[in-house]
């Protein structure tokens, strides 16, 4: 009887435990007017905040070894703050995550020409990518869920698109699915770009996170952050992470890929090799035990330590930021797929549905 009544008592305790609240309220408005919400989801100790400007993680509060909770993304307290000129923070990228070269690509035989956004190149959709519109929010029971439809020709991108991106928080993870269909053939890379610093946002640099990822090979870029079409070996490396290391411990090593991302800015081909979700990367920040795993249904992760943050930048709760004060994991196909026939393929054609899941999962130890 007794054992009856402690089983369901943890059956209770986890389902209050289990339910997510999710709450919405104004963020301010665009220049042209456009009314921009703030949603908040809380299970348990965890709590997100995301904007319909840009689908943008504004907050992620999770607790340490001892409960405490801080607030562990870079970010800004007013809408304002992310209009103006800002490293995508916490923003949902498309529609092409990352780089593509020299601005354009040839689909179909029919050559696409984009906007040129980060010196010959096209970074992360362009001038003004899926991180800079307004999306349709909408409460769907435990999730938020954000549509846009982003038109034929925007930033030089081909086919009608429908995107939706569903934000789903449990007591340990905020899961992300996208999905999105076309009208004519098109390329797509969406992801995510929050900036983590596990032991609290502004609380000084992360070189002394200790990062496991899981994969053996890289893809190594030039000058430009553009990948050279070689999956290089990580073994012997400043970039094998196969087992755990600091940050700090390899990122000024006297290495060309490293001195041209400027630390690390580079994309990781998951040993998973994508297709089905699974982990592929795992972060301790070992003063307050933080731990953060990312599982992905993609092939590949731009892992970037913040090198071009320069202290000019003032975020939420006054916290300067500084150069690597944050790490990205940017779960994605690689860097100018359109651009690789060998690289896994980022094309899209009408009936076809676009679907990837990642998932930030937290802990402490
Ligand atoms: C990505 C890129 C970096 C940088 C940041 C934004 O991570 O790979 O090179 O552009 O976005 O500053």
């Amino acid at each position: 009887m007794f054992r009856v009544i402690i089983a369901l008592a943890a059956t209770l305790a986890f389902h209050v435990e289990a339910k997510t609240m999710v709450t919405k309220k104004p963020f301010g408005k665009t220049n042209d007017g456009t009314a921009v919400d703030l949603y908040t989801l809380k299970s348990g100790k965890l709590e997100a905040s995301i904007t319909t400007f840009g689908g943008r993680v504004v907050t992620l509060k999770t607790p340490d070894r001892t409960g405490k909770s801080a607030d562990i993304v870079l970010g800004f307290d007013t809408l304002d703050g992310y209009f103006k000129t800002n490293p995508y923070f916490g923003a949902l990228i498309g529609r092409y995550g990352n780089r593509i070269g020299h601005a354009k690509f040839t689909l179909d035989g029919h050559a696409y020409t984009l906007p040129k956004n980060d010196g010959d190149n096209t970074l992360h959709g362009g001038l003004k990518g899926f991180d800079s519109r307004v999306w349709t929010g909408k409460i769907d029971g435990d999730s938020l869920v954000l549509t846009y439809l982003s038109k034929d020709g925007e930033e030089g991108f081909p086919g009608n698109l429908s995107a939706t991106v569903k934000y789903t928080l449990t007591s340990n993870e905020l899961r992300i699915d996208y999905s999105a269909t076309t009208d004519k053939d098109t390329v797509l890379n969406l992801t995510n770009h929050s900036y983590f610093n596990l032991a609290g946002q502004g609380e000084g640099d992360v070189l002394k996170h200790e990062v496991t990822l899981l994969a053996d090979r890289f893809t190594p870029v030039d000058k430009g952050l553009i990948p050279t079409g070689e999956l290089k070996t990580t073994a012997g490396t400043p970039f094998d992470f196969h087992t755990p290391h600091a940050i700090g411990e390899r990122i000024n090593a006297d290495d060309e890929q490293i001195k041209f991302g400027k630390g690390y800015d580079h994309n990781w081909v998951l040993s998973s090799g994508g297709g089905s979700l699974k982990l592929a990367a795992k972060v301790h920040e070992p003063s307050t035990g933080r731990v953060m795993e990312v599982l992905t249904t993609e092939p590949g992760l731009q892992f970037y330590t913040g090198n071009f943050l320069d202290g000019t930048l003032t975020g939420k709760a006054g916290k300067v930021y500084k150069q690597r004060y944050a790490f990205c994991m940017e779960t994605q196909h690689f860097p100018d797929s359109p651009n690789h026939p060998k690289f896994p393929s980022t094309e899209l054609r009408p009936g076809q549905t676009y679907r990837t899941t990642t998932v930030y999962r937290f802990s402490a130890q």
